[in-house]
């Protein structure tokens, strides 16, 4: 059972939306603060969409649909969350951004409530003494999409208190999510394993080991997986896993981190991936195309 009974999330994106729609969805009224009206409106058009899906495929009830519509508001003042017991935090991948609300928060945040970075890159320590509470702040990282993935990393600094992460643990139950406990080491455990994985998929594009679509159906047929690293990069996003395995490099100065030539020039040329259209597959053509990359 969780004690946590109202939940605040900064920021309303594309995880920021995930993470409301299945906190509110499990019961909990849920706070999303965004900087402004418009991206406000936004993310609740984006929490109706989904839910609208999950009703048409079958997954989710009309009832439960306008239970969980009920569950949530959308905000622009900070004030309008102080009454949250647990605070999940999902803007900009920017320390000092990140920092900024963390201090804003400790302002009219209860002594009791537990703050949660879904950071993806950058150490839980790093926001700590910002949050004022750093026996009361850890790691909460959800996968995109948050509706569909199961796993959420509840990750645990060298302050974090055992209290706090038990609570996080079975809030994240609670969501009927799987929660498995992980240090506040850059890429925590998922990132630490798959970073590795894809950009060892470029290398080996790079040094002509087999062709994009062979090396990623090699990966499906051969390994299982439901998806092969080209598809899944161009789906995480080229700049994403650069960003990622550059903080990663940093911090590990180890070369299964290091982001391959050919992923930065990727980047450089705006090909991030089925973002913007083009990545490792060119998605204007139906069915998707392997992109030519003078390779
Ligand atoms: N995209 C992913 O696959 C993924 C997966 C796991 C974790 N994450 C992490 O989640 C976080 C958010 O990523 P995203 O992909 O949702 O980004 P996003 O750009 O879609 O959303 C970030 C939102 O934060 C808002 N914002 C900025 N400053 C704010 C503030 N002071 N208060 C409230 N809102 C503010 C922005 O307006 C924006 O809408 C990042 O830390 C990222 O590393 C992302």
């Amino acid at each position: 059972m969780s004690d946590i009974r109202k939940v605040g999330v900064l920021g309303g994106g594309l995880m920021g939306s995930g993470i409301a729609q299945v906190s509110a969805a499990a019961g909990f009224p849920t706070v999303v603060r965004e900087v402004s009206e418009q991206l406000c409106a936004k993310s609740r058009q984006s929490i109706e969409k989904s839910l609208a899906k999950s009703v048409e495929r079958g997954k989710t009830t009309e009832a439960e649909r306008e239970a969980a519509l009920k569950n949530l508001r959308f905000v622009t003042a900070l004030d309008d969350l102080s009454d949250s017991d647990l605070f999940i935090e999902a803007v900009v991948e920017d320390l000092e951004v990140k920092n900024k609300v963390w201090a804003e928060l400790n302002g009219i945040a209860k002594t009791e409530a537990i703050f949660a970075s879904n950071t993806s890159s950058l150490t839980i320590i790093a926001m700590a003494a910002a949050s004022g509470r750093p026996d009361r702040m850890l790691g909460l990282h959800f996968f995109n999409p948050v509706p569909a993935m199961k796993l959420v990393e509840v990750v645990r600094t060298i302050t974090t208190s055992e209290e706090t992460e038990r609570r996080a643990f079975q809030f994240v139950q609670a969501l009927g999510k799987e929660p498995i406990r992980a240090k506040d080491s850059s890429g925590f455990v998922v990132n630490l394993l798959l970073i590795p994985y894809m950009l060892d998929a470029i290398n080996a594009l790079e040094s002509n080991v087999a062709s994009v679509e062979d090396i990623d159906k090699g990966m499906q047929l051969g390994a299982g997986h439901p998806m092969g690293p080209f598809t899944l990069l161009d789906f995480v996003g080229l700049d994403t896993a650069y960003k990622i395995s550059e903080i990663m490099f940093t911090e590990y100065r180890d070369k299964r981190y290091a982001p391959p030539p050919l992923l930065k020039r990727m980047v450089l040329a705006g090909m991030l991936g089925k973002k913007s259209g083009k990545g490792f597959y060119d998605y204007s053509v139906n069915p998707p195309r392997v992109s030519s990359l003078g390779l």
